[in-house]
């Protein structure tokens, strides 16, 4: 039980895989996990061949099934966990507008984005509950912020917003466990979404993801931050 578990959703490429990387150089045992079993294997490989304590598991945060699978074999394998990273993020709609919107877009950027993170958080809850100072990270955007934001992007903004209250919600029911729960923008950054132009490579954008999911028993919860700083909702 002395082994940190450490789960980020969607991770066999881009920020997710920079995140467990980093985790566990940290002595974490990182979890990948993903919707595409054959990816999601080779990343969780191509780590453990460097070493590292790393393993795989199915995980489409869609599908309750495979969450209820995922509680399954983390109970049994570890019987707790430390850190989940919702990291699982989909269509930065850029060129959408909200007047004429795309419904199959808006419906998997709400599903995946928001409703997912709820969902593996509630069916996870109970290992992280094990932990004696469990961290979930929310990763969110600043295209979700309601100061920031004037146009563009609305199914992913809106999906962001949402993952934010989202964020102030889980933190307040769960104060009293000693969960904390934080959202983090991770700046923009050169991956599958974030494309070539970005400003930051994954590992500066993994790395305040990594703050928010180490955090001391007395760091802060319910927060929004970049960089390990607080940003305005
Ligand atoms: N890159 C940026 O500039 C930036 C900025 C702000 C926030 N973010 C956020 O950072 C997070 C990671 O994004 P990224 O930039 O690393 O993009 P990415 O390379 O596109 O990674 C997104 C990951 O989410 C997975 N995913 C999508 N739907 C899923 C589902 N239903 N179940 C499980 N996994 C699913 C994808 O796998 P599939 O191949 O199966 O779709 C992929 O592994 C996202 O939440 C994103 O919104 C990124």
């Amino acid at each position: 039980m002395d082994e940190k578990v450490a789960l980020v959703t969607g991770s066999y490429r881009g920020l997710g895989l920079e995140t467990v990387r980093q985790l566990v150089h940290t002595g974490y045992h990182g979890i990948i996990t993903a919707r595409r079993t054959s990816a999601g294997k080779e990343a969780a490989a191509a780590l453990s061949s460097e070493g590292l304590p790393v393993s795989y598991l199915d995980l489409d945060v869609t599908s309750e099934d495979s969450i209820s699978a995922a509680y399954q074999t983390i109970a049994r394998d570890h019987g707790k966990l430390d850190v989940l990273v919702n990291n699982a993020g989909i269509h930065y709609d850029l060129g959408n507008t909200s007047t004429e919107p795309d419904w199959k877009i808006v419906n998997e950027a709400m599903a995946i984005n928001f409703l997912g993170a709820w969902k593996v958080a509630v069916g996870l809850l109970p290992l992280l509950k094990k932990s004696d100072n469990a961290c979930i990270v929310n990763v969110s955007s600043g295209a979700g912020s309601l100061n920031d934001v004037t146009a563009g992007t609305p199914a992913y903004s809106c999906s962001k917003a949402a993952l934010n209250m989202l964020t102030i919600q889980l933190a307040a029911d769960l104060e009293a466990s000693g969960i904390k729960v934080n959202a983090v923008c991770p700046g923009w950054v050169r991956t599958e979404m974030g494309g070539p132009q970005a400003l930051r490579n994954v590992q500066q954008g993994a790395s305040g993801i990594v703050w928010a999911a180490k955090l001391a028993a007395d760091g802060p919860s319910g927060g929004f931050f970049r960089d390990g700083k607080t940003i305005s909702w």
